[in-house]
């Protein structure tokens, strides 16, 4: 049986909608291909890119942009709901537990292909992203509810800190 998919355009048009069917149901259908999300992607050499996309109460959708070798810090997601759909090129996300003294220890690691899917929440632990490969890498990142804020692990300080969040581009679908 082929499973049934939604696009970018249409789960947006979905989200409008207050009787939509739970977001986890509209995410397992979603496919979203390079040519979605090429005219909201944005790159710096300095860092990955957020560039918004859609933004309620309910739900934040950001388009992340990966050069090889840009990566996050270990952080949290402040209580919230957050799934990666990888848009194209590889991903590395490791994940991490604190130990008792609120340290966070390396658990699985995962290479993520284009296609897939993956969830995390604080009950989870922790976790960080980066492009460990040579070509560029595009992730779409929704949040629920959204943050603007996150607890990051400083590995020199081996405390964690307050990050604000913010956007590179900002877009209304
Ligand atoms: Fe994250």
């Amino acid at each position: 049986m082929i499973k049934p998919s939604i696009s970018l355009k249409k789960f947006i048009s979905l989200l409008k909608d207050n009787t939509h069917p739970a977001l986890e149901f509209l995410l397992s259908q979603l496919v979203v291909s390079k040519d979605d999300i090429d005219s909201y992607s944005s790159w710096s050499e300095e860092n990955y890119t957020r560039n918004c996309i859609y933004l309620n109460e309910e739900v934040e959708i950001i388009v992340l942009c990966w050069k090889p070798g840009q990566g996050t810090p270990i952080h949290n997601h402040q209580g919230q709901k957050c799934w990666v759909y990888q848009v194209y090129g590889e991903i590395e996300e490791q994940r991490y537990e604190p130990n008792e003294n609120q340290v966070p220890l390396a658990t699985t690691k995962d290479i993520v292909q284009a296609g897939a899917l993956s969830y995390i929440d604080d009950s989870m632990g922790y976790h960080t992203i980066k492009n460990v490969s040579n070509e560029n890498a595009v992730t779409l990142h929704f949040y629920a509810e959204p943050f603007n804020a996150c607890k990051v692990f400083d590995v020199k300080k081996q405390q964690y800190v307050k990050k604000e969040l913010s956007y590179d581009t900002k877009w209304t679908l």
